[in-house]
């Protein structure tokens, strides 16, 4: 099924905040890769939770039976959102950071001296951070570069990955420049050393489908927010792998994976919101079952995301002054739909401001990819100012956006 102008401007009466009295001019939220907005099925699945089920788990009565029916139905929602074959594959945590965290302190018990662990200049910290700690364990922290074209340098992707390579870690897609890795390639370079894999997808995760049975990575992280859910973050480790790690947990708790890292009682009715997020995605789609309605609406729903993406950087490229950074929208499909630009002589917190106040929702900053707005040599100069499509984004937003910016361009010159 198509997702275009009209299921865009349908989707947009789902979501309880695009209806918020704003005002004039009223709110354009293009901030969806700090997080999307929410639909009501998701809002309603949450309260639902707490009326019918709210309960702890494992317990011997009507409630926290349905509790536990309901979040192992979840996982079985996420499995098929991600690909995977197994809801046994599936952990939940606060967020992807402290999942990232809990990780790499399992891992780090693994480590010796002079192993290497491979990150990339690209990454969001939540994907370096966690791994560089591993450095404190005698690791070799290796970085790879990132191109003034903001894509990864594939000769030195495959130069730091070596005989002595523990661990790849590599987002799908960059959060700051919408650039979409090829982790195929990661994979297949992890693979012949005998390291594992550790894929960020948590801005690739809301535009694209995914095929976590086929990419085959160790370890992919996701987070809900970004996908219309709430603030749950997501693990899907290889099949048996986490029960071979020694996460912190307590004794007591469940030892088995997906449990194995999963400390203390989870936010259940978030979780409730993860499914009906995944439900919500896969209502867009077609199919017999909830992966091939999943495939299908995100697979339409990245062609409208990336029409609206085209749109800006068309209407960008007619405006002097302004810079777009990352690699060309129009040039590919496997770009995510997040365009970040400076706008000369003006600070990026500036540009922001004034968009804000246009009623144009934009993040200004390096949105934690400090290193990446390093290495471009935009540190000490704001930074970028980041657009973030989102299925409930349209046109007419994009235009609004392209005038505001003709506007604060030229008042610079
Ligand atoms: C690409 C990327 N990775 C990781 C994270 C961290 O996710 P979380 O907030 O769930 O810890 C973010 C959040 O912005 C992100 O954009």
């Amino acid at each position: 099924m198509p997702f275009s102008h009209a299921e865009s401007r349908r989707a947009r009466q789902d979501f309880p905040a695009l209806s918020r009295p704003t005002g004039d001019p009223p709110l354009a939220y293009l901030d969806g890769p700090a997080g999307t907005q929410v639909p009501r099925s998701v809002l309603d699945a949450m309260n639902d939770y707490y009326e019918q089920a709210n309960a702890n788990t494992h317990g011997r009565f009507a409630t926290s039976r349905e509790s536990d029916r309901r979040m192992l139905e979840v996982r079985r929602k996420v499995a098929a959102f991600l690909g995977v074959d197994s809801w046994r594959r599936i952990s939940f945590g606060q967020n992807m950071t402290t999942l990232a965290y809990s990780l790499s302190r399992a891992l780090a018990r693994e480590i010796r001296p002079g192993d290497e662990v491979v990150i990339t200049q690209l990454d969001h910290e939540a994907n370096r951070g966690p791994w560089a700690a591993l450095g404190e364990r005698g690791a070799r922290i290796r970085e790879v570069a990132l191109t003034p074209e903001g894509v990864l340098d594939r000769d030195d992707l495959e130069a730091k990955i070596g005989a002595r390579t523990r661990l790849v870690a590599i987002g799908w897609a960059s959060n700051a420049l919408g650039t979409v890795n090829d982790v195929e390639h990661a994979r297949r370079l992890a693979s012949a050393v005998g390291a594992q894999l550790v894929v960020d997808a948590v801005h690739y995760a809301p535009h694209f489908p995914i095929d976590g049975e086929r990419l085959d990575a160790d370890f992919l992280l996701c987070s809900a927010y970004k996908f219309y859910g709430p603030h749950v973050g997501i693990l899907c480790a290889r099949d048996g792998l986490l029960d071979q790690l020694e996460p912190e947990r307590l004794s007591t708790q469940d030892q088995e994976a997906p449990y194995r890292i999963e400390t203390g009682t989870l936010n259940h009715a978030a979780l409730a919101g993860v499914g009906a997020a995944i439900d919500y995605l896969a209502s867009w789609g077609e199919g017999d079952d909830l992966r091939s309605r999943s495939v299908d609406a995100m697979s339409s729903i990245a062609q409208w995301e990336h029409s609206l993406a085209r749109r800006y950087e068309a209407g960008l490229r007619e405006l002097p002054g302004v810079r777009i950074w990352g690699p060309p929208v129009a040039r590919t499909e496997r770009r995510a739909p997040t365009v970040s630009i400076t706008v000369e002589g003006v600070d990026s917190g500036d540009v922001a401001e004034r968009l804000g106040e246009s009623g144009l929702q934009v993040w200004d900053g390096h949105f934690y990819a400090a290193r990446a707005v390093e290495v471009l040599g935009l540190a000490d100069r704001g930074g970028l100012v980041r657009t973030g499509f989102s299925l409930y984004n349209d046109p007419d937003e994009v235009d609004r956006l392209v005038a505001a910016l003709r506007e604060i361009a030229a008042s610079a010159r």
